[in-house]
């Protein structure tokens, strides 16, 4: 299914699927769209520690008997620190718990796996061990746009009931055909896939060489260099900015203030060159604001 908005389909979804005698189990850091979702469900709810699904696990273990369905929704990528889930280990947590698995791939679609075609790709697991499948559009796909993807029963369930696809306006048609011609030179191209994957290994090598703070990111071309403080983040997003280099700061309530940063996100058309120059004027614009670092 395609709605019109990425933020809108998690939005929506999770108040639709679940009511007040199930319960959703979030990431710690799932993006606010998830956590929104969540907060306007009746289901319960409740976070567990980023990427710790042996938390998971005894948080199933103690609270699964008092729901009829839990679901736990992770990303694919996650969209301010560049990680990733160990998907195997959490598709075996909740097969174990009877748990639904709904899976985040705004940056894992078109980045993750040979192929691009995201975190399942990557990890070489069949999607349907998992249960609901969110995506935008509006990232790798360059449209706008979010997406849902399941089984033919749930999808055609959801095309008939979820109140943001029956009562909004469909996506558009230069947005959906701008996604599938995305789709389509991921499919053709997978050669791009393989530049962005050298590319963003440099950019963090260089970056890690360098001694920038790239946090836990790794294989993924969302890379973070954590510069501790809303206030020094903006201000070194301006001064790349002066020096020819797009990235955006991350500011409070985004992460916590201390771990404010500037995040890098790579494209294969990022030439080597562009990558050598972003981190070492990165690596000048952290020097020229140290004395920022803790500043509010
Ligand atoms: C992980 C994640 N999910 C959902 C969204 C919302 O998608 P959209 O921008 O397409 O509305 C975003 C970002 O924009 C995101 O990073």
């Amino acid at each position: 299914m395609v709605f019109p908005c990425g933020y809108g389909t998690n939005a929506s979804v999770f108040g639709h699927l679940f009511g007040k005698e199930d319960l959703i189990l979030y990431d710690a850091l799932a993006h606010n769209s998830m956590v929104q979702g969540a907060v306007a469900s009746a289901a319960a709810k409740r976070s567990f520690r980023h990427n710790d699904y042996r938390q998971l696990d005894a948080l199933l273990r103690d609270l699964r008997p008092n729901y009829r369905r839990v679901v736990v929704a992770i990303e694919g990528v996650y969209s301010m620190d560049g990680d990733y889930p160990d998907l195997p280990a959490f598709i075996d947590v909740k097969q174990r718990h009877d748990a639904l698995l709904y899976v985040d791939e705004a940056h894992s679609v078109g980045t993750m796996g040979p192929e691009g075609r995201g975190i399942c790709d990557f990890f070489d697991i069949d999607p349907a061990l998992g249960d609901l499948w969110m995506g935008t559009i509006s990232k790798a796909l360059g449209a706008g746009g979010g997406y849902l993807a399941g089984s033919d029963r749930l999808i055609h369930y959801l095309g008939y009931t979820t109140p943001a696809f029956v009562f909004s306006t469909a996506c558009s048609p230069p947005n959906a055909a701008a996604a599938l011609e995305g789709l389509r030179v991921i499919c053709r191209e997978p050669w791009r896939v393989t530049v962005l994957r050298e590319r963003s290994e440099l950019f963090l090598k260089l970056a890690i060489d360098a001694g920038l703070d790239t946090g836990p990111s790794g294989d993924t071309p969302v890379i973070p260099v954590i510069v501790g403080s809303s206030a020094r983040a903006i201000r070194a997003s301006q001064l790349l900015l002066e020096r020819g280099i797009n990235a955006q700061p991350i500011l409070f309530p985004a992460v916590r203030e201390s771990a404010a940063r500037i995040r890098f996100f790579l494209t294969a058309e990022h030439s080597e060159d562009q990558i050598v120059r972003a981190v070492a004027t990165m690596a000048d614009v952290v020097a020229e604001t140290a004395e920022m670092a803790g500043a509010v």
